[in-house]
């Protein structure tokens, strides 16, 4: 099929195409092709394409004709600019298009010049199904002003590797190649992926340079400690694995939820507690831990500084809480006490309320004297010491209400005996499977002056209740602020 070269078109024409072709915003290859198919569509009765808006295909591989297949960005799909460095590193970038591409990124690859020394144009448009670019000076993207496209017509540039030279060029603001002069023309957020030898991390030109580019807003993922390339060397200086920059350049792309606990302290209990009876045996109950690591991981995400008292449980310490484990009544009291002081304070766990007065330091026997008699004792109520403080007592101090029969009368009695502000209450009975199972019906019993106001709210999982009392929890501080 016969090829169409622009540059070859007279003066005048390529004048009104590159006008024509700027106020669509699109390229003037792209704008030759919608041009073609209007023509066919009106001229010659070809049938209208089946989908109803218009679609802008790609610009064509380097030595791919105006004519030849290629793929077509979905709508609404996040525009990456992936800029690879010259480094050894640059061969894992070829993995992080398909990181990038596999989270919904439509990725547009620039290889530097010393970057074609590890990886080729061929396996980067090959990965990326797009034009790679590679010349500042390329008449059939410079035509009409590539790097100002590649620089703007995206929603993130990625700089992996990004290596000592390439920062301390955009540190500088210079722009003698394709990849610097997209990287000074643009407006949209960088991240830079550095990789280079620890020697080079931490020269004290990369260190200006790093303060520099963090000032001017640049993001940063890595570079982690690890082996380098060159044999025996080792430190900080390895550029980050794809996945970890495909995820920190997700978190740049998606509008962060609004974090409504942010420099709020929260505290919580959660799971059982195991009260020994001897050293092998011990009291205990069926709580799992579910909901209180739920709301420990919805106060996380909203922002607050978590510390998490948990009794023995299966469950992983959510991302970014401080998990403090426990065993006994005893041992949740000093933990919570030694977590204060804090903003809030929610007291999910279940704790049990007696121990064995005397453990045995010792294995019981099994004896001619029949079953050993277990004397029990009363365990602290860590909820309402907490909720009686008169120094440092929390604002806002939360209780959960596990009842098996007449939940309201019971929750609003435990309200005032306690001590609390709000408390939760819930059906545990067995018919309910509330108990270790993944779902909760709450009622919210919250205290204010005289009066008690209550909200009940419809069945929902543990990660919904939890994101719904941090959200009631957010809202109740802002009105108090
Ligand atoms: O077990 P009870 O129904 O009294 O639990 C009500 C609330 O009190 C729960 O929030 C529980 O975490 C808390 N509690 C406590 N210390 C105890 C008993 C219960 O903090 N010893």
């Amino acid at each position: 099929m016969a090829n169409l070269t622009i540059r070859k078109l007279d003066d005048v024409l390529k004048s009104e195409l590159r006008q024509r072709a700027a106020a669509n915003g699109r390229s003037m290859e792209d704008e030759v092709r919608v041009i073609l198919r209007d023509a066919c569509h009106k001229r010659l009765g070809f049938a209208e394409p089946a989908s109803a808006g218009l679609s802008v295909p790609a610009p064509p591989a380097a030595d791919e004709p105006v004519d030849g297949p290629r793929a077509q960005p979905q709508a609404g799909t996040v525009r990456v600019t992936l800029i690879v460095g010259g480094g050894i590193a640059a061969y894992k970038a070829m993995d992080l298009i398909r990181r990038l591409k596999e989270r919904g990124a439509d990725v547009r690859v620039v290889l530097t010049k010393a970057a074609q020394q590890f990886v080729t144009p061929l396996t980067a448009s090959a990965l990326s199904h797009q034009r790679c670019y590679t010349d500042l000076f390329d008449p059939s993207s410079e035509f009409d002003a590539g790097h100002i496209r590649l620089a703007r017509d995206c929603d993130l540039i990625v700089v992996a590797p990004a290596t000592a030279d390439l920062m301390a060029k955009i540190a500088g603001g210079h722009a003698d190649d394709l990849a610097t002069a997209i990287l000074l023309a643009t407006n949209r957020q960088i991240l830079l992926a550095p990789a280079m030898n620890p020697l080079m991390w931490n020269n004290a030109a990369t260190r200006r340079n790093v303060a520099q580019l963090k000032q001017d807003g640049v993001a940063m993922v890595g570079p982690n400690a690890g082996e380098m390339a060159e044999r025996g060397e080792a430190g900080v200086g390895r550029m980050a694995e794809p996945t970890e920059i495909a995820v920190a350049a997700e978190a740049l792309w998606r509008p962060q939820p609004p974090k409504p606990l942010l420099g709020k302290r929260v505290l919580i209990t959660a799971g059982p507690t195991h009260e020994p009876i001897d050293p092998v045996r011990y009291i205990a109950n069926r709580s799992s831990g579910k909901q209180g690591y739920a709301i420990a991981a919805a106060a996380a995400a909203a922002g607050a500084e978590v510390a998490l008292i948990s009794g023995p449980v299966e469950l992983r310490a959510p991302a970014g809480v401080d998990c403090i484990r426990v065993e006994s009544a005893r041992e949740m009291l000093a933990a919570v006490q030694s977590a204060l002081p804090a903003d809030v304070a929610i007291f999910a766990a279940a704790v049990a309320d007696w121990r064995v007065a005397a453990e045995g330091m010792q294995k019981l026997k099994k004896g001619a004297g029949g079953p050993p008699p277990l004397q029990l004792t009363e365990n602290p109520d860590i909820l309402a010491t907490i909720s009686k403080l008169t120094e440092g007592r929390p604002p806002l101090v939360i209780g959960f209400a596990a009842e098996t029969e007449n939940l309201i009368d019971n929750a609003t009695a435990k309200l005032a005996r306690k001590g609390c502000d709000w408390i939760v209450a819930n059906d545990v009975s067995p018919a309910t499977g509330v108990m270790g199972g993944d779902r909760n019906t709450v009622h919210l019993l919250m205290r204010h002056d005289a009066a008690t106001d209550l909200e009940s709210w419809p069945l929902m999982t543990k990660d919904e209740v939890a994101t719904a009392l941090v959200a009631r929890i957010a809202q109740a501080m802002a009105v108090h602020a």
